[in-house]
């Protein structure tokens, strides 16, 4: 491939004798191309040739002479220099390039020797996957093969929502009616079933919740009866996540969750005492972060209990000293992004090496909405991840027999396809933006979808 700043800088050190590698780090890329595929900003050699930038650029311009092909103009605007590629030319090399490396085009080394942690799909056990995980999840993945791609060591990382005061609620619920519930067919479903009626009895009567965080209280303390209940709960929503992952055709290196992180909380704590930042507030201990416009990160309760700030502090930790990472990166739901930036700031006092303080990242992206609403877990209204692959496979299927009926391994592409489409979308729209699931969209052949229908019968045929 033709290395465009090379040329440009080799070009201009032979008209004025300044090193080259100097000169390629000047150039620029301009905001739009208007102003040129690459721009030379003229000032950046005004103090060392003591001339003004536009004498600089009319020097250059009139004696520049690149190779001619690979530039269809180079234009002199006020002391910038701009540079406008041969698109012809550049089609032709990387569409042989693409032809010659195949599946390996645009594999490359750039990360070699760096670590990337990638957080993603973090499910809630205990509760259906619904499309908002979906969103994330394929997100993730997608990251994580780029990552690989260019040669990044890549650890997945799935921060399993296994804590919290929900699970005292689930508790609670389950000692009520547990005996309704065979935990069998569909696990996650009666769970999900338990937790609604539950939040339904809290919003009745206060004193129902305040049961609940007792459950919870006893979790924590690792009360048998509470972590038997909790262990079952987790293992079965594994089952049923592991299932979607399979379909998904996406593995993780660690499922370590919010549990695991839970145990080392007080040695965090202690050592953000031991900084100097931590502060009693009305019986809670917070890190007062307002000088920095993000307001007040609780690290415990007044109960005593630990919250998710500092379990994701526990977790930063933990992966700073097993991965020593260059950069960890968050795929979580924009919604969530005050949390971050609070935890990131306050991880900047634990002790942990400086790479990893500094490689701290939220990948934000919209919600998944429904056109009647938002999707609720309590409400009993989100969409399940099964169901919706289940569906999209069902719809190319019918597709299928309608315009193809002869076709070979109906089944198995039909699967393929379908899966493809539903990530396919999912990929497609811009990151932060919020998404209305809709059927119809996710599952419009007749669009872009319909390019990677194309290119998969092609691969496989
Ligand atoms: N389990 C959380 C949820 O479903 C997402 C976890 C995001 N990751 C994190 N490190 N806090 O909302």
């Amino acid at each position: 491939m033709i290395n465009y700043k090379k040329e440009i800088a080799k070009s201009i050190y032979k008209i004025i004798n300044i090193p080259q590698k100097e000169l390629e780090n000047y150039i620029e890329i301009p905001p739009n191309r208007d102003m040129g595929d690459f721009s030379f900003p003229c000032f950046k050699l005004a103090k060392e040739l003591k001339k003004s930038p536009i004498s600089i650029a009319e020097k250059i311009c009139s004696k520049i002479t690149v190779n001619n092909e690979i530039f269809d103009k180079i234009e002199n605007s006020s002391g910038y220099l701009n540079f406008y590629i041969n698109y012809n030319l550049l089609i032709k090399e990387v569409l042989n390039e693409i032809y010659e490396k195949g599946e390996n085009y645009g594999e490359s080394d750039l990360g070699a020797g760096q670590l990337i942690a990638i957080e993603f799909s973090s499910p809630n056990i205990a509760k259906p996957f619904h499309i908002g995980h979906l969103r994330n999840t394929v997100i993730g993945a997608a990251l994580y093969n780029l990552y690989k791609f260019l040669g990044y060591e890549v650890i997945r990382l799935n921060h399993l929502g296994d804590y919290g005061t929900q699970f005292g609620k689930l508790i609670e619920g389950y000692k009520r009616w547990g005996e309704e519930y065979s935990l069998k067919e569909d696990p996650i479903n009666d769970l999900l079933d338990i937790y609604v009626r539950i939040n339904e009895l809290c919003k009745k009567d206060e004193t129902i919740l305040d049961l609940c965080r007792e459950d919870f209280k006893l979790l924590e303390q690792g009360d048998k009866y509470c972590v038997d209940l909790w262990k079952r709960f987790r293992e079965l929503s594994l089952e049923e996540f592991n299932k979607i992952y399979k379909i998904l055709n996406i593995e993780f290196d660690s499922l370590r969750g919010e549990a695991e992180c839970a145990k080392d909380v007080d040695a965090i704590i202690n050592t953000l005492e031991e900084k100097g930042i931590v502060f009693l507030s009305e019986g809670a201990k917070i890190v007062d972060l307002e000088d920095k416009n993000l307001g007040v990160c609780m690290l415990q309760k007044s109960n005593g209990s630990s919250t998710y700030a500092t379990r994701d502090l526990s977790a930063i930790n933990y992966r700073a000293k097993t991965y020593n990472f260059d950069k960890c990166i968050y795929v979580v739901g924009s919604e969530q992004s005050l949390h971050f930036k609070q935890v990131f700031e306050v991880a900047k006092f634990l002790d942990i090496p400086e790479n990893c303080k500094n490689g701290l990242k939220h990948i934000a992206y919209g919600m998944v909405r429904l056109t009647t609403g938002k999707m609720s877990t309590r409400e009993g209204t989100v969409i399940k991840v099964e169901d919706l692959l289940n569906e999209s496979i069902s719809r190319v299927k019918d597709i299928m027999i309608e315009k193809n009926p002869n076709i070979e391994n109906m089944e198995e592409n039909a699967e393929k396809i379908g899966i493809g489409a539903v990530k396919f979308n999912n990929l497609c729209t811009t990151l932060i933006k919020d998404q209305v699931f809709d059927w119809n969209t996710v599952l419009n052949f007749n669009g872009e979808t319909r390019t990677i229908y194309s290119v998969y019968l092609c691969k496989n045929k």
